[in-house]
Order: C-alpha cells, then structure tokens, then sequence
C-alpha cells in the first residue's frame, strides 16, 4: 500500500465544479509544496477529476466524502490513492483493504476510535472537529488511543489550525480553508499559491 505522505501536514479538500480547474490547481499545490488533494464526492465531477490529477506527476490525489462502496470503487477506478469518510463504514472499509487503498475513516466517540483500530486503521479523520470538542476532545481521545494519529476536519481554520497542528498526535489538518473559494472562483490561481505559502 502507498501511505499518503501529507506534506506540512495540510490535507486540503475540494469540491470541484467543473473540470477545468483540475489542472491549475494540481500545479499550484505542487508549487505551494502541499503535492496532496482530496477531493469530495460531493459533485459529479468528483471520478473525473481524481482521474486527470492522478495522471500528474507529482501529486497524491484521494477521494473525499467516501459514503458508500460504490463511491469507494469508482474512485480507486479513477485512480485515488487514499479514501477518506465523514464515519465510518465498515463497507468501505472492506473494500479500501481488499484493494490496498490508504482509508481514513471519521470518528468523533472511544467506540468508534475503537472499531476503526479493530480494522487495524490508525490515522483517522475527526469530525466535524470543532463540533465535537475540538482539540479538548482529541486530547482525551489521545490518553486511551496512544497509537493513533488524528487529521480533524470540519470548521478548522486560519484562526485555530497552529494549535491542533502543536500537538504530536495530529497527524494534519483537513478543510476547505486551505483552498479558499474566493480563490478558486475567481481563478486567482498566483493567489492562491501564495496564500498557501503563507501558511
Ligand atoms: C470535510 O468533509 O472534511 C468537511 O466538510 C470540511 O469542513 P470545512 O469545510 O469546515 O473545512
């Protein structure tokens, strides 16, 4: 299996609507130096988009917003090198193993913590992050779970991303405030670039 390497650990995350900006906007997480995307089921454009970013060199592309096994199939077809759910399922979770695609599953509770390690996952994905606590919430998680890494997701931003990322057991951070959409709106791809940067 290719485990996902998440540079500067910043996972980010977008809901593409339409093809054309596929492209741009692979090269501009390359030269940001964060060569890594999900990309949520969440449009119709997800399969098509994994497809053209997973033949560019030089970047990890997965499927975000993984609901159902059919999703899990089209987008390990189109080429996703990791999936990720908003909980977990045990259906995609079957189909990640028996296909050797990375899975990040979402928690927020000890049981579900518990049930995605029976699995033998062990980065997962917590969210929505600060609707269930936050960093309070992934700390105690932390005192039982030693092993396991967390990536929150789900209302992480400019003002609160640094404090999770302190934390050893943050293995990165999730959302749609690493790819703005004032940005990819308007196309303002040397923006973006430096926004990224910046962070
Ligand atoms: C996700 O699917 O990870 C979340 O919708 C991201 O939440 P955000 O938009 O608050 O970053």
């Amino acid at each position: 299996m290719n485990h996902l390497k998440i540079y500067r650990r910043l996972l980010p995350l977008v809901t593409f609507q339409n093809l054309e900006d596929c492209k741009p906007l692979a090269s501009v997480l390359i030269h940001a130096g964060i060569p890594q995307l999900e990309i949520a089921f969440r449009s119709e454009y997800a399969a098509d988009a994994i497809r053209i970013i997973s033949e560019i060199d030089g970047i990890q592309v997965g499927a975000g917003t993984v609901l159902t096994n059919h999703q899990a199939e089209e987008a390990i077809a189109a080429g996703a090198s990791f999936l990720i759910s908003p909980g977990f399922s045990e259906d995609v979770a079957k189909t990640a193993i028996r296909k050797n695609v990375e899975y990040f599953p979402g928690v927020v509770t000890p049981g579900e913590v518990m049930k995605a390690s029976e699995y033998g996952f062990q980065t997962l994905k917590f969210f929505p992050a600060e609707s269930y606590g936050g960093l309070k919430t992934i700390q105690s998680l932390h005192g039982p779970f030693p092993n396991i890494t967390f990536i929150p997701t789900g209302g992480i931003n400019l003002d609160n991303y640094k404090s999770y990322l302190k934390q050893s057991y943050i293995a990165a951070v999730g959302g749609s405030f690493i790819i703005p959409e004032e940005f990819l709106n308007s196309r303002n791809w040397t923006g973006l670039e430096s926004y990224i940067r910046s962070l």
